[in-house]
């Protein structure tokens, strides 16, 4: 999708714009928004509300053609509830029926003149993402890897969005567009086939997003991550015929002094439970266990070509988890890079085993925070379904800011995340007899303990936890990756600037 945005005024008008599609909005009560008035030369709008052809509730339409004094060949009425308190969810309805209407139409380009500031509590750029990030939603294709592509997507191809002051909008027009881009690459990469989305592929993805947005990158190799002393991280590793990568990528757009955000994502390309091997049922879905790891390089592609005033650093250890002579067995015990001794109760618990190494090499950027994002757990699913991501901090002053501007960025762009708890009561679970930490805790609260288990590798910073288990890809008939968190990651940072 091409996007744009343009001022319509007493010069330039909407209803003298040459389009295919001009879609306004129109209210419950048969109440006109501004720009439908101003297409309402001859009264044809009017007519049609009073018609009762369209009933104003979110996400109604009407398509009027031909309408006399108006330049463009279509008008789409859209539905936007009540006029005196528009409601983002009412505003994101008559996006997608808009949308929804522009794929079936028989020309390729159009307006949107929706009353972008008018979203309760949410600023025109908020309405202007919205609009985007859905736009760019509805013409993914999960095709790369069919012989024949299905057919390019019919209708609208190009917006052109009406925005008050064109000018101001420009940045927030482009913002959304890099964030549109980073969640295309987030989902591609999920999507993927786990024999092509291996760990060398995500590295030669993260050399080539560096190559093209001018990162710093550094894929690690296991000589270099056994002299690290990554035991927990090799573990994992071990059982696969795939090398383990260990790819860093430094986006270095503030001042040189300013400590980094990092970003850690796990990288498990497969997870076939290892030893503890999983259930047949639904396995194929576990080559979405790179998503943590697909967030964080879909995050930079946006940061990298929003060109953020701030420096970012992305770790993502990378590896399968495969049963074999090679592999972990239960009770073995590993010495991590922080030197406490993991005893591996469940090799199905294996990304908790990469995230400690990857969070204690974190520890030499001095970070102002650490976010890991990780499809961690099972549990997270049962506790929070398929709409909200868990957040796990500790519980202290600074910690609590970190998860308010988590929080926050999650509600602004409808990327929702929640907050769980965790703390010493919890670590009493992760207990063994023979190593200082179990990987696995007893039953009860498992995406708790997993999060207890990390913040034993980081204590020497600030840092925060979201368990995407639910929320990074569909089942079903729908099946595909959901490019989330990266508008929550990249509007955090942004918010940081
Ligand atoms: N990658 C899985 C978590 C997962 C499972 C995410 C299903 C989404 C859907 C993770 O490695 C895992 O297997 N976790 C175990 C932990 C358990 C052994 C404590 C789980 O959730 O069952
Ligand atoms: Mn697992
Ligand atoms: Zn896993």
């Amino acid at each position: 999708m091409d996007f744009s945005i343009k001022a319509f005024d007493t010069k330039n008008t909407l209803a003298a714009a040459k389009t295919g599609c001009v879609a306004v909005a129109v209210f419950e009560n048969k109440k006109l928004s501004a720009a439908a008035q101003a297409l309402d030369v001859n009264g044809a709008i009017t007519a049609a509300l009073k018609s009762g052809d369209i009933s104003g509730k979110p996400g109604s339409t009407l398509l009027l053609r031909g309408v006399a004094g108006v330049a463009a060949a279509r008008v789409l009425l859209v539905g936007m509830g009540a006029d005196d308190s528009l409601t983002e969810k009412n505003y994101s309805s008559a996006v997608s029926a808009a949308l929804k209407v522009f794929a079936t139409l028989g020309s390729q380009d159009a307006i949107i003149a929706f009353p972008l500031g008018e979203v309760k509590e949410r600023d025109a750029a908020w309405a202007l993402r919205t609009t985007v990030i859905a736009a760019n939603e509805a013409e993914f294709r999960t095709d790369a890897q069919k012989s024949k592509k299905e057919a390019a997507p019919g209708g609208v191809r190009k917006i052109v969005i009406a925005a008050p002051e064109a000018g101001q909008l420009k940045t927030a027009l482009a913002q959304s567009i890099a964030i549109a881009n980073g969640m295309n690459l987030t989902k591609e990469l999920g999507n993927l086939s786990p024999n092509v989305c291996t760990p060398t592929y995500l590295a030669d993805t993260a050399r080539k997003l560096a190559g093209e947005f001018g990162f710093q990158v550094e894929i690690l190799e296991r000589k270099q991550l056994e002299a690290l002393k990554m035991g927990s991280f090799l573990s994992v590793a071990k059982g696969s015929d795939e090398p383990p990568k260990f790819i860093v990528l430094k986006h270095n757009g503030g001042k040189s002094k300013d400590a980094p955000v990092v970003l850690v994502g796990k990288g498990i390309t497969f997870d076939t439970g290892g030893i503890s091997l999983k259930p047949g049922p639904n396995m194929d879905e576990m080559k979405y266990d790179m998503c943590g790891a697909g967030s964080v390089l879909g995050t930079f592609r946006a940061i990298g070509e929003m060109g953020l005033k701030l420096n970012v650093i992305g770790i993502v250890p990378a590896c399968e988890n495969m049963p074999s002579g090679r592999a972990s067995k239960p009770g073995d015990i590993v010495t991590s890079m922080s030197g406490l001794t993991i005893e591996i109760l469940n090799t199905d618990a294996e990304g908790r085993l990469i995230l400690c190494d990857a969070l204690t090499y974190a520890e030499r950027f001095k970070p102002a925070a650490v976010i890991d994002v990780a499809t961690l757990t099972g549990a997270c699913i049962v506790a929070l379904g398929h709409h909200t991501s868990g957040l796990f901090t500790r519980h202290d002053a600074a910690h609590d800011a970190l998860a308010e501007e988590l929080l926050d960025a999650g509600r602004q762009t409808g990327d929702v995340a929640w907050r769980l708890p965790i703390g010493e009561q919890y670590n009493e679970q992760l207990k063994s007899n023979f190593a200082d930490l179990a990987n696995i805790g007893t039953p009860g609260g498992a995406s708790i303990t997993a999060a207890c288990f990390l913040e034993n590798f980081t204590r020497k910073y600030t840092w925060a936890h979201l368990d995407i288990a639910g929320t990074a890809w569909k089942s079903g008939a729908a099946k595909g990756a959901t490019g989330r968190p990266v508008p929550l990651l990249t509007t955090f940072l942004m918010n940081r600037v």
